[in-house]
């Protein structure tokens, strides 16, 4: 299929262009590089010998985005590009509703324009919000407690709104937990500018020496051993997800929603563990009081995805880590140079 990408440069939509090349599908990835490189691009390049091409552009420019859809003609959509930071989402709350709710109604009118008929959307467990029970399943009340996660909730309205306002749409709502890892070959991985707010790269970056120590946002949580509890997802499977939610997309019209996790919860404690196992040696971690508005436990319920998309998740904790640890010993500042001192 030709597929149209936006944020295709980004973490999750660099190794989901990865899987599409390399399941014979054509890309045009649209992506501003606000929070991604255009070296992320040449290293999928470099990894397949699929057909893409990219264009530098912003989704709220719905000409542009019209031009490049008409001339494209894709069949598909998958819409990464947006703006995902939980911290960032209270303080910029107009630029989230913006790009990650304008941006998605401007990536409609193209791809009407275009006759489009088909998008799989970057959705996040966190529209859940508190959890009533766990695990998830897509039936589980949406009510989420931040404003990125509002704005999440709201794209999910539209597209359902689009797919049920003509025949023959399809929007297909994926959910994604904890999204973790690189790819295997150790040169794509995540690349966060900053500090990173989320577990996984801080931790790696501790383990590289850029930071200092590991800090446990709380260990008196009702779980087995007092720390966090989240569903991580390999970012390999998590791609692969898309590629199945692709050929889903071509059989059904209207809108569906999927959880994609594992399905099993881990703790923040074991997941320093299986990093300590990997790097063999200690990693420097503190105890800090709970960090406001997380929760104690995330887990999905996969079993949709596992029976309609014909998708399981293959890659356990250990790959999560090595495959992340891989990424950033060979590329300890990602994609960019080191930062100048002084
Ligand atoms: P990312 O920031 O690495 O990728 C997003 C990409 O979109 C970047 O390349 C960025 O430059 C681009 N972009 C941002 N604003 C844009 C705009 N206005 N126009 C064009 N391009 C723009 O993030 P990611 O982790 O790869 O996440 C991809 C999607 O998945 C996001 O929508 C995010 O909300 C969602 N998601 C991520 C996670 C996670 O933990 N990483 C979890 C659940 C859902
Ligand atoms: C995981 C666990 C922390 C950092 C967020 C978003 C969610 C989704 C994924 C986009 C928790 C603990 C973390 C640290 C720690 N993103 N932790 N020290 O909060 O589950 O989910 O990212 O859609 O929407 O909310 O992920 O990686 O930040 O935290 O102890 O330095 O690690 O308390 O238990 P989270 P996370």
């Amino acid at each position: 299929m030709r597929v149209l990408v936006t944020g295709g440069a980004g973490y999750i939509g660099s190794h989901t262009l990865v899987e599409l090349l390399g399941q014979g599908h054509e890309a045009l990835v649209v992506d501003s590089f606000s929070n991604s490189s255009p070296q992320a691009l040449d290293r999928v390049r470099e990894l397949t010998n699929g057909w893409f091409e990219s264009e530098e552009a912003d989704i709220r420019d719905t000409d542009r985005l019209t031009a490049a859809a008409r001339r494209f003609r894709p069949e598909a959509v998958i819409h990464f590009a947006g703006l995902k930071s939980v911290g960032e989402s209270a303080r910029r709350a107009v630029d989230y509703y913006d790009v990650n709710v304008a941006g998605t109604v401007s990536l409609l009118r193209a791809m009407d324009a275009a006759d489009c008929r088909r998008i799989i959307f970057s959705s996040s467990a966190t529209v859940y919000g508190e959890p009533q029970y766990l695990p998830f399943d897509e039936s589980h009340r949406i009510a989420p407690t931040n404003v990125y996660g509002q704005t999440k909730a709201m794209a999910e309205q539209l597209l359902t709104d689009w797919a049920r306002a003509d025949e023959g749409r399809a929007a297909l709502l994926l959910r994604y937990f904890n999204p973790v890892g690189a790819h295997a070959s150790g040169r794509m991985g995540e690349d966060p500018r900053g500090v990173p707010e989320n577990l996984m790269p801080f931790l790696a970056q501790v383990a590289a020496g850029r930071r200092d120590a590991l800090r446990i946002w709380g260990d008196d949580y009702p779980t087995p051993d007092g720390t966090g509890v989240r569903d991580y997802i390999h970012v390999t499977d998590l791609a692969r997800a898309h590629v199945a939610a692709l050929a889903r997309a071509q059989a059904v019209t209207g809108a569906e929603a999927y959880n994609i996790g594992t399905g099993h919860g881990v703790s923040v404690r074991e997941m320093l563990g299986a990093f300590q196992r990997v790097v063999g040696r200690d990693l420097p971690h503190e105890i800090h009081p709970r960090r406001p508005g997380d929760v104690a436990e995330m887990r999905a319920d996969c079993s949709r995805a596992n029976r309609d998309l014909g998708w399981r998740a293959e890659y356990d904790v250990d790959d999560m880590v090595q495959s992340l640890w891989a990424w950033q010993s060979a590329n300890p500042y990602g994609y960019g140079a080191p930062p100048q001192e002084g």
